[in-house]
C-alpha cells in the first residue's frame, strides 16, 4: 500500500512522512510532491490540500484528513467525487479541547481579563462573580468535541446548554436541536462556545444577528473554524458592548496576518489554532490504525459523511 502526505508547511510534511513510515512497515509513505507514479497511490493524507492535488491520484481508496474537520478537504474545487474522507479523531483530541474550553470559559466566568488589567495598574480590585451554577454557558455542536466539552463544563457546575442538528441527551446538559430551537438556546447564554463543523449551513453563523440574541456583555469562544465568524460583526459587537470578550483560536486566514485588528484588540484573546492540535505522535498512531483498518476491511469507523459536510 502507498500513502502520499501533504501539509502546507514543507518541514511538517517530512515529519509526518517519517512518523507514518515508521508506523506502517511494508507500506510506502511519500510526500505528495514526490509520489512516484500517481496511479500507485492508495491514500492521500492531507491538511489543507492545494486545489487539484488530490485529483492527480486516480486510484485513491480514501483521503485522510489530518484533523477532525473535513472542510479543508471539501474546499478543493477539483476534489474527485465519491472518494471517502477519513477524519482523525480520538481521546487526545477530545481531551485537549476539553482543557481549552474549560480554561477559556473559566477565564471569562471569573473575569480574568479585567482582573489582569487591574493588576497592571496596581489596583486592588476584587471582582466577585456569580458561582458557576448561576452562569449559563452554551456549546454549539455536540459531536465528539462539543459533547465532551459541554459535559466538562457541566462537571464544573455551570448551567450548561448544547445545540446540535439532531436531538441529543447528555447528562447534565440541556440540549436543543435544530434551527427552530436556536433562539431558545441563545436566550440567556452568557458564554458561548462554538464547536460546529464548517458547512454551508454554519458559515458566518457567529454574526451580528446571533450576537444580538445573546444577553448583553456575553462572551464568545470560537475554537471551530475562522469562517464561522463574521469578523466585522465581532468587532462591532465588542465595541458597542453587546459582547464583553472573545477568545479566538481559528481565523479566516491562518496564520492571522500581522496587521489584523484582532491581534491588538483589548477584548480579544488570540491563540494560534492550538485548541486541540493534533501531534505527529498521537495523530500518527490514529492515522496509521485507520489506514490499516481501511486497507484490510475497505472502511473504518472514522469515515465522514462528505455529503453532510462533517
Ligand atoms: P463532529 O463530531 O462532526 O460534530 C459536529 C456537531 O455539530 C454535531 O453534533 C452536529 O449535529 C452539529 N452540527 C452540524 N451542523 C449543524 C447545524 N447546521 N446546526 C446545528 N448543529 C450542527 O465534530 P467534532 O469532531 O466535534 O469537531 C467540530 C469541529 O471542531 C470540527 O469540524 C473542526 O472544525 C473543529 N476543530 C477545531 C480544532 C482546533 O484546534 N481549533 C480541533 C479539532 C476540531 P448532529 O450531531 O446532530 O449531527
Ligand atoms: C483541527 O482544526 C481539526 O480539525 O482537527
Amino acid at each position: 500500500m502507498k500513502a502520499a502526505v501533504y501539509l502546507p508547511a514543507d518541514d511538517k510534511t517530512q515529519w509526518w512522512v517519517e512518523m507514518l513510515q515508521s508506523l506502517l512497515p511494508g507500506w510506502e509513505v511519500t510526500s505528495m510532491d514526490h509520489p512516484g507514479d500517481p496511479a500507485t497511490v492508495d491514500f492521500a493524507v492531507v491538511w489543507r490540500p492545494r486545489t487539484g492535488d488530490i485529483a492527480r491520484f486516480e486510484n485513491l481508496k480514501a483521503i485522510v484528513s489530518i484533523g477532525a474537520g473535513i472542510d479543508h478537504v471539501l474546499a478543493d474545487m477539483e476534489l474527485p467525487a465519491g472518494v471517502p474522507i477519513i477524519r482523525t479523531v480520538g481521546s487526545d483530541l477530545t481531551q485537549r479541547m476539553r482543557e481549552y474550553v474549560a480554561l477559556h470559559v473559566l477565564r471569562h466566568h471569573r473575569d480574568m481579563p479585567r482582573q489582569l488589567r487591574a493588576q497592571a495598574e496596581a489596583d486592588w480590585h476584587a471582582i466577585v462573580v456569580p458561582v458557576a451554577p448561576n452562569r449559563t454557558v452554551g456549546v454549539m455542536g455536540l459531536g465528539n468535541l462539543g459533547a465532551a466539552s459541554a459535559q466538562t463544563l457541566a462537571g464544573l457546575g455551570f448551567a450548561t446548554r448544547g445545540w446540535s442538528k439532531s436531538p441529543k441527551t447528555l447528562h447534565g446538559v440541556t440540549c436543543f436541536a435544530g434551527i427552530d430551537c436556536l433562539d431558545q438556546f441563545l436566550d440567556g447564554c452568557e458564554i458561548l462556545v462554538n464547536l460546529l463543523p464548517l458547512t454551508d449551513e454554519t458559515r458566518g453563523i457567529l454574526s451580528a444577528d446571533l450576537f444580538a440574541r445573546l444577553p448583553r456583555e456575553a462572551c464568545v469562544i470560537n475554537c471551530a473554524r475562522g469562517p464561522h465568524l463574521v469578523d466585522e460583526d465581532l468587532l462591532a459587537a465588542l465595541n458597542d458592548g453587546q459582547l464583553k470578550q472573545a477568545t479566538l483560536d481559528v481565523f479566516h486566514q491562518e496564520p492571522l496576518p500581522a496587521d489584523h485588528p484582532f491581534w491588538n484588540h483589548p477584548d480579544i484573546t488570540v491563540t494560534p489554532h492550538v485548541a486541540s492540535q493534533i501531534d505527529a505522535g498521537t495523530g500518527g498512531r490514529i492515522i496509521a490504525a485507520n489506514l490499516l483498518e481501511y486497507a484490510r476491511t475497505g472502511t473504518c469507523s472514522d469515515v465522514a459523511d462528505a455529503a453532510r459536510g462533517y
